[in-house]
């Protein structure tokens, strides 16, 4: 799969298959996010990888999904993330004002990685990151900002074209609608 082809088909996956994803995937994600772009280059990041069926317990119910719509579109039994990466940022190493970008590009990369191979991931923020910290054991001088839930993918959600609401809901077929704005709505030539 081509980048670009990745990043347009990509969208949240919210439901998977209760197939495990293979170490040696997940420890190629944590490469792609251990090599994304950094500020000064600090690298603060450490990515912790949950499988473990007790750990991953406890972990979803640290997680908000779909706010929108919610509880509608929490994964149920069955639908339930195979592993999360948790992605955690140390404030003793991190350039002030630009570490949640050094995270952000490290999730991006790490999802479009895991969507070329077929796997689904939701970046999930509304996270409770104290009790995550507890289960983990994180020590202090980090703090969790993302989690991404991962597995193989078990629905279909779809761009669709934004009108005036961005909020994402349950189309006619069942399946996730997400609103994008249009191309000619944020794109600009040579002054806004
Ligand atoms: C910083 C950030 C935080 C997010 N937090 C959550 C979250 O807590 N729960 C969730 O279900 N989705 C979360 N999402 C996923 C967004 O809802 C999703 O990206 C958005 O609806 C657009 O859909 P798409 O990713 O399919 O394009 C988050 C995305 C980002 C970038």
């Amino acid at each position: 799969m081509k980048v670009y082809d990745a990043v347009v088909s990509r969208r949240t996956i919210r439901k998977f298959k209760q197939k495990k994803i293979p170490l040696g995937i997940l420890k190629q994600l944590v490469n792609a996010g251990r090599l994304a772009p950094s500020a000064a280059n600090l690298q603060p990041l450490k990515f912790i990888v949950v499988t473990k069926d007790e750990v991953r317990k406890k972990v979803f119910k640290c997680l908000r999904w779909a706010g929108y719509i919610s509880p509608e579109w929490n994964p149920s039994e069955g639908e339930k993330p195979a592993a999360y990466i948790v992605i955690i940022n140390n404030l003793e190493i991190a350039a002030q004002g630009h570490f949640e970008r050094d995270s952000g590009a490290a999730a991006e990369n790490i999802i479009l990685s895991a969507w070329e191979k077929d796997i689904g991931a939701c970046w999930l923020g509304a996270i409770d990151r104290k009790k995550i910290s507890d289960i983990l054991k994180i020590p202090k001088a980090y703090i969790v900002d993302t989690v991404i839930a991962l597995g193989f993918k078990d629905e279909k959600p779809d761009a669709v074209k934004f009108k005036k609401d961005c909020r994402y809901y349950k189309g006619k077929d069942g399946e996730l609608k997400i609103p994008k704005r249009t191309i000619r709505e944020v794109l600009s030539r040579d002054k806004f």
